[in-house]
This record gives C-alpha cells, structure tokens and sequence, in this order.
C-alpha cells in the first residue's frame, strides 16, 4: 500500500478530504492527523481490530495504553464512568487543550485501549482537522504517530518516514503549534497526579484545583530509564523520544556548548547542537530537528538543558529521557 499525503487546512478543513478519511476510520483503518501537539496515529477507538493494527505498526509494547480523542462532552460521558469535581474543573478550563484525563472506564471500552487496565485516558484536541475527524467518524485511539522508541511525529514528513506503505493516509496541515505531547494528569486516586509534564503547566492545574501530586519519574530522574519506579502509567518505564544519535544534555551556556561540539568533531564525531533561544520554539522544534539530524547521519546531538518550570518541566522530561549522557560546566 502506498502512503497518500494530503494537505489540508487546519482553520478550515475541507469537507471532502475529511470524508474520506472518516471513511477509512470506519473501515478499520488508520489514519495519521494533525493535533496542537504531535501528530496521531488514529483508530476506531470501538474496533478493537484497528487498535491492535496500530500496536502492530508502531511496534508498540503491548502494556502501554492509548489516548481516546473525542469531539464533545456528550462523548465523555460514554467513555468514563464518573467525572470527579476537580477533573470537571480542568475540562471546563482546558478543553479543547493539551490536557489528558485519567478517569475509570466503561466497559464498552475495549480492552485494546487500555492494555486491561480499568482507568482510560481521553482528550479533547483543539486542532480542527482532528475534531471535525472525530465528529464525522469516532472517538479515535490516537498515540502519537512514531514508531515505538522514537521522536514523536511533529509533521507529516516525520509520519511519513515511519509510517510509509503501512497506513493509507496521512492528514497534513504543517508544522504543529506545540511540539511536546499533552500534559497527563490521573484521576483514579483520591488526589489528583501529574503523570507527563506538557504544555499546560503543573502550575496551571494548581491554579484550579489545588495541589497536585507529581510522579517521581517527572523529577528525580537524572538520565533515560526509570526502573526501580513503579509504573502508574505504563509509558514511562518505556524508552522514548530516542534518536539514533547519542544525545548529551548540557547545562551549560552557548559558548560553553560550541566548545564541547569543537572538542567532540576533533573525535571524528558529526555533532548537532540544539540551543534555548525561546522554549516554545525550543519544544516545537525538538523532535523535528533530532529526526533532522538522524537524517543527516549525525553521531551525536548536544541539547542545551533549560529550567524545570512551566514549559520547562515538559521539555526536560523528554530531554532526559532521551539522553545517555549529562555533562555540566
Ligand atoms: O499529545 C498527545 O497526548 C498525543 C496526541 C496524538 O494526542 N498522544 C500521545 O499518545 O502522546 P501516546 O500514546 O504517545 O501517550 C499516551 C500516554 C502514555 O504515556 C500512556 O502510558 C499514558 O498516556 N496512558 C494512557 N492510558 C493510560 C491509563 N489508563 N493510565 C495511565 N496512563 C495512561
Ligand atoms: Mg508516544
């Protein structure tokens, strides 16, 4: 099969080209979309032979459960079982947003979706290909659209690269606004729990609804793995965001880093460098340009490290998890 590309604009999206994707929705395909933070890779979210065609492309572990995107409440309320007062409040603020929910699920759930667990993670996307996807088809289990381990899809060219002759369509509408996957807070405890750090801050959640927990792998992790964590949401303990390069995380400034870059190609090493000019632009280029650098055959990649707050918080996630290496001056 081969892949088909087809742009399509995301203030306006036409119609037509969104009927024929629905259509292949509600046939069992999978369709690669657009949403504010990466691109998905899209599945009925009732046919449970479609989600396991996407664990299958992806190459995902079978213990790492999906996003249910929906197009309105109406369709919440068919998903989960009981929506807690703070979890209303954060809806009510952030959708449609960056934010993912955990609630406990309904049984007409199927179990693809949730590896088995009795909680599911929904999220309302803002981007309007994806909604007007959604309305004229299904929910839709979407992970981001990467083969398992890698960079996240952040344009379709990405999707392309991982995806190609395995999917019938990909929806291009460009660059996404974002970069970095949705912040994922869980509901299933009594208090609420950041389990992925994203655009939409610890501190704005706090601003609602109080004091959240945050999971230790957020935080105290120095470097990639988090093994000796137990893991609440089962895509931690995974590898992820990895490029093919070495990448080394530094915290250090500009000049320092094109020091070390110098020091690095002497070795004979092909060496990008990505530094902090403005983190937004920071986060919605990183995964494009370490598959711009793979691209290019480059050994190793020297990320500079930014504050963990805000924004920050998110991008340092992905950064650490990523590296096999820290260096500090
Ligand atoms: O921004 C995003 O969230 C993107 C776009 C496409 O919407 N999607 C995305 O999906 O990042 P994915 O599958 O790459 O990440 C989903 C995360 C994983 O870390 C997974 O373990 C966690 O959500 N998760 C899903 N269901 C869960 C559950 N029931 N309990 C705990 N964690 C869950
Ligand atoms: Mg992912």
């Amino acid at each position: 099969m081969k892949t088909k590309i087809i742009k399509i604009n995301p203030q306006k999206p036409n119609p037509k080209i969104i009927k024929m994707a629905s259509d292949l929705i509600k046939r069992g395909e999978l369709v690669a979309f657009p949403t504010e933070t990466v691109y998905g890779l899209g599945a009925d979210a009732f046919n449970p032979q479609a989600i396991k065609e996407i664990y299958r492309v992806k190459n995902r572990p079978l213990d790492n459960p999906s996003i249910v995107h929906i197009y309105d409440l109406s369709q919440l309320k068919k998903i989960v079982k009981e929506i807690p007062e703070n979890a209303k409040k954060l809806i009510k603020e952030f959708w449609p947003g960056p934010l993912t929910i955990i609630l406990k699920k309904q049984k007409r759930i199927p179990d693809e979706v949730t590896c088995g667990l009795n909680s599911v993670a929904v999220r309302m996307p803002s981007n309007k290909v994806a909604l007007e996807l959604i309305k004229n088809s299904s929910p839709l289990v979407a992970p981001s659209a990467n083969l398992s381990g890698k960079p996240s899809g952040s344009n379709a060219k990405a999707v392309f690269q991982d995806f190609n002759t395995k999917i019938p369509l990909i929806l291009d509408s460009g660059k996404v606004q974002i970069g970095l996957e949705s912040t994922v807070v869980s509901f299933v405890n009594k208090i609420p729990i950041l389990l992925r750090p994203g655009a939409i801050s610890k501190q704005q959640i706090e601003k609602i609804i109080g004091k959240i927990k945050i999971h230790p792998s957020i935080q105290n992790t120095e470097i990639s793995e988090n093994k000796n964590l137990k893991a609440i949401s089962p895509g931690m303990k995974h590898k992820h965001y990895s490029p093919n390069a070495r990448v080394i995380l530094a915290y250090a400034n500009k000049t320092q880093i094109k020091q070390l870059k110098k020091q690095l190609k002497k070795q004979k090493n092909k060496v990008g460098i990505i530094l902090n000019k403005n983190i937004e632009e920071y986060a919605r280029n990183l995964f494009s340009k370490m598959r711009e650098f793979d691209y290019k055959k480059y050994d190793i990649i020297i990320c500079q490290a930014v504050d963990e707050n805000g924004l920050g918080l998110a991008l340092m996630n992905r950064l650490k998890r990523a590296s096999s290496q820290v260096v500090r001056f």
